[in-house]
């Protein structure tokens, strides 16, 4: 487990009346994400706040696991529906990995590392995925997850996006996700379809959230 000593800061304002029924908050510290999260959801009217929240990461090899694990600790200390994601880059040829170790090897061995380690494995097909932990009311918790298959690119191409996007393409002949607009990404990504999962299930429910069912109160 990583617990994180960071202070706890909410953004978003207060949250919990009628009228917010359709926004829901994302924990994440990361501007991309929660950019690019907006930009979906505000497709399905759904509004999207910012809680600024360290994840508490369980080591697992399952990522709704550790999105649950997540949501679980955060619906503790908040009052307000919140999705928590946790995403990864699985390379085929090196059986799977980073996946969910994919924010360490990019701190570690970096994209060159990553594409230095590809050069010398056997195929560079390589999928994302996005997992979604929803916490909305009550004891109820969900999960949505996302992919993307592609490929990891020959070299680094594109300033756009965040992580690993320079490297991943859907094909060898196409541009990478740092290559495309935020728009164009949110077409293809593994986090765009998970969101989109959650959107639906969203809209098809009666998701109002009242002080008086909060877990966070006795
Ligand atoms: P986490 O979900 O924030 O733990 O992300 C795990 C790692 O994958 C981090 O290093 C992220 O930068 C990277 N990552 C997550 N989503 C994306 C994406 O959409 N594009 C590129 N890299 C990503």
């Amino acid at each position: 487990m990583k617990p994180s000593g960071k202070p706890l800061r909410l953004q978003g304002g207060a949250a919990t009346s009628r009228s917010d029924r359709k926004k829901v908050w994302l924990v994440t510290e990361n501007s991309h994400k929660l950019r690019e999260a907006r930009a979906v959801l505000s497709n399905h009217n759904i509004s999207l706040g910012q809680i600024r929240l360290p994840k508490v990461e369980i080591q697992s090899q399952d990522l709704e696991e550790i999105a649950l694990f997540a949501a679980r600790s955060i619906a503790e200390k908040v009052d307000r529906p919140i999705i928590v994601e946790d995403s990864g880059l699985f390379i085929s040829a090196l059986n799977g990995f980073p996946g969910p170790y994919s924010s360490y090897v990019l701190q570690t061995l970096g994209l060159d590392g990553i594409l230095r380690l590809v050069e010398r494995a056997r195929g560079r097909e390589a999928y994302f995925q996005s997992s979604i932990a929803t916490h909305l009311e009550g004891s109820v918790f969900k999960t949505f997850s996302g992919r993307v298959n592609g490929v990891i690119s020959r070299r680094k191409a594109g300033r756009r996006g965040f992580g690993y996007d320079p490297i991943f393409a859907l094909r060898l002949d196409s541009k990478t996700f740092g290559q495309m607009p935020e728009s164009e990404k949110n077409r293809y990504s593994h986090r765009a379809f998970a969101l989109r999962k959650f959107a639906k299930w969203f809209l098809c429910n009666d998701h109002s959230i009242g002080p008086d069912r909060s877990p966070a109160e006795p």
